[in-house]
């Protein structure tokens, strides 16, 4: 990947927010927004990965003073583009490894972000890295999907998650690494524009011992953004881990 955006330069960039419009529903918004608000509990709240704004804006119109990371200046470029970004700061950077000023009573990754680091040792420095800005009984919290696995039959390693006369999207994993991509043809006229973004996809429990590693300690793990509770069943968690005080 040349792009110093990385995998969301100008071309994703500019159809981000259509092309995750789900994502962006009153209701899927604001239930991220409210357990994040009651964890800032009128502290600061950092944004790895802030792309567009989708959750830091709310967040900030909460009161929340809200700071984000991002690789992408094309995806901040967006979020500026929107009312009320200007009280938001951003730092241009590796989540992993970028530091800003100050501490913060939460951080937070969501959207399955955390498996756009693509090694373990990037996901370790990751938890590392915000352990370092939390202060004292902050949280730490990340939404991403349970690994989907169990969809794989022996032999077969890839699952297809859309086919449309237009689009085929597919996931390819390697069970060996964790490594796996997500895969998106377009047909326009024909003819295929082929996207392949690369991911490390991350176990629960695997996410627990990197906290530990990190010095932060769990204290929820839920189905989703309104507090469900986590089973055998659940396609993905929100995770919250904390700094001790
Ligand atoms: C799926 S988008 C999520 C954006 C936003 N958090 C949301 O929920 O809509 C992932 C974002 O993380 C950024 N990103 C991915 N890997 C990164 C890294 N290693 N360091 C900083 N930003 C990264 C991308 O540029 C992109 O803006």
């Amino acid at each position: 990947m040349d792009d110093p955006d990385g995998y969301f330069g100008e071309r994703i960039a500019a159809s981000y927010d259509e092309s995750s419009a789900d994502m962006f529903q009153e209701d899927a918004v604001d239930a991220a927004v409210d357990v994040l608000a009651e964890l800032a509990g009128g502290g600061r709240a950092l944004e790895l990965g802030i792309g567009t704004g989708r959750i830091a804006l709310p967040l900030a119109r909460r009161g929340v003073p809200v700071h984000g990371i991002d690789l992408s200046r094309a995806m901040v470029a967006r979020l500026r583009a929107k009312p009320g970004s200007d009280a938001i700061g951003v730092t241009i950077g590796d989540f992993a490894t970028t530091r800003v000023d100050g501490t913060f009573a939460v951080a937070y990754l969501v959207f399955n972000t955390i498996m756009n680091l693509t090694t373990q040792d990037a996901q370790v420095a990751c938890f590392r890295n915000v352990a370092a800005h939390l202060e004292p009984g902050g949280c730490f919290v990340i939404e991403v999907g349970v690994p989907d696995l169990r969809r794989l039959p022996p032999g077969q390693d890839v699952v297809p998650f859309h086919t449309s006369p237009t689009q085929w999207a597919f996931d390819v994993y390697d069970v060996a690494t964790q490594a796996m991509s997500s895969n998106y043809v377009e047909v326009t006229d024909g003819r295929g524009d082929y996207t392949s973004i690369p991911f490390r996809y991350v176990w629960p429990a695997e996410l627990d011992l990197m906290a530990q590693l990190a010095g932060l300690r769990r204290r929820e793990r839920w189905d989703g953004w309104t507090r469900r509770a986590f089973t055998s069943e659940s396609r993905q968690h929100i995770s919250i881990w904390e700094k001790p005080s």
